[in-house]
């Protein structure tokens, strides 16, 4: 038996690095830096950031439609990209991704139910009838009724359209979904039924999720562990509920105080930090520790040493120069 079945472990990243060339021919974006965890089977995975962190192009690499350019990603102990182009095709079924935007898996010359079952078509699944009967069933499934399955895109709500694209990666019985701000784009008021449906659904059907949003709430919600990604790097990893108690690292403490009213009272910060500056540009990430130039923190060693990735508590790790381990009833260890 591998190490990967005794432990459930689904995902292993290590070291990974993805860059894409910038405009100039001398330039390179490191979207995402040496970064690495793993996630067990029947996990949410957390992901969380600012706009640009990288935390797409680490979903996107998560189901290998973006190769890595350093380190490794293994899918239950195996490297996805060795495979060949058929192998991958077939393998790719229990690697599913869903987007922000409800209608970017969506073809709006396609009825609801053709592109739900169009994956079974493609892969070869069963005889025509049992495609769209398994379609039908997926659509209804997500509270999509036939009705509504006759429709096109653009006759349909956003949140019926993110509905189909749940059915739609549902439909080839992935074993983990990337989901990529899935409830962004949805009104406020039905995204807490969307996201009460990606947990029924997770133990329906035994589902791993790795969930990528900036809200901190959304993730939080979900998730059994957080990773919080600054600028290509995670910061700080750990469980959801000790990570919201005790952030460790100063820009997990900045993104949890700058948190609106909805936040309950005692896991907000009592001072607010708010973060000064934009995100650098991609093409000049600063020296040592890449968050020392928005840092409260910051002192002159920030600048010239970058910070271990460090456990600093059981299932806990963090990469800053002066992050201490969590204390009991402690809000903010650099509070
Ligand atoms: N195909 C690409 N070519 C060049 N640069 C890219 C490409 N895809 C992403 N990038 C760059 O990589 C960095 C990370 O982008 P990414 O989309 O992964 O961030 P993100 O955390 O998902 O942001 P957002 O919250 O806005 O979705 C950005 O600087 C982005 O411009
Ligand atoms: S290493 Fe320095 S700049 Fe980086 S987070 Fe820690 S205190 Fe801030
Ligand atoms: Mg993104």
């Amino acid at each position: 038996m591998s190490v990967a079945a005794e432990t459930d472990e689904i995902l292993r990243i290590d070291a990974l690095e993805i860059a894409f060339p910038g405009r100039r021919r001398d330039q390179v974006i490191k979207a995402v830096d040496k970064v690495g965890f793993s996630v067990r089977k029947g996990e949410t995975f957390g992901v969380i950031g600012e706009s640009g962190s990288g935390k797409s192009t680490l979903g996107r690499c998560i189901v290998c439609l973006v190769p890595p350019t350093g380190g490794s990603l293994l899918h239950f102990g195996r490297d996805p990209f060795a495979l060949n182009a058929a192998e991958l095709r077939k393998h790719r079924r229990s690697f599913q991704i869903i987007f922000q935007d409800p209608n970017a898996a969506l073809d709006p010359r396609m009825t609801i139910l053709d592109s739900v079952r169009e994956p079974l078509d493609v892969a070869g699944i069963g005889t025509s009838e049992e495609r769209r009967r398994r379609a039908l069933a997926m659509l209804d499934r997500v509270a999509l009724t036939p009705e509504l399955a006759r429709r096109f895109p653009h006759e349909i709500s956003g949140g019926q359209k993110q509905r189909a694209n749940i059915a739609r990666a549902l439909v080839l019985e992935p074993t983990l979904i990337v989901c990529d701000e899935v409830v962004a784009a949805l009104d406020v008021s039905i995204q807490a039924d969307m996201l009460n449906l990606f947990a029924d659904l997770q133990r329906e059907f035994a589902l791993t999720y790795v969930f990528i949003s900036h809200d901190l709430r959304v993730v939080a919600h979900v998730s059994d562990r957080v990773a919080v990604m600054y600028f290509g790097k995670i910061v700080e990893l750990g469980p959801a509920d000790a990570l919201m108690a005790t952030p460790l690292h100063p820009y997990t403490q900045a993104l949890l105080s700058a948190e609106p009213e909805p936040m309950p009272a005692h896991l907000r910060n009592k001072q607010r930090t708010i973060l000064k500056g934009e995100i650098p540009s991609p093409l000049a990430p600063p020296s040592g520790c890449r968050f020392h130039t928005r840092c409260p923190l910051a002192v002159a060693e920030c600048s010239q040493r970058e910070p271990e990735w460090r456990e600093i508590a059981p299932g806990r790790r963090v990469a800053c120069h002066f992050a201490n381990p969590p204390a009991p009833n402690r809000a903010s260890l650099h509070a």
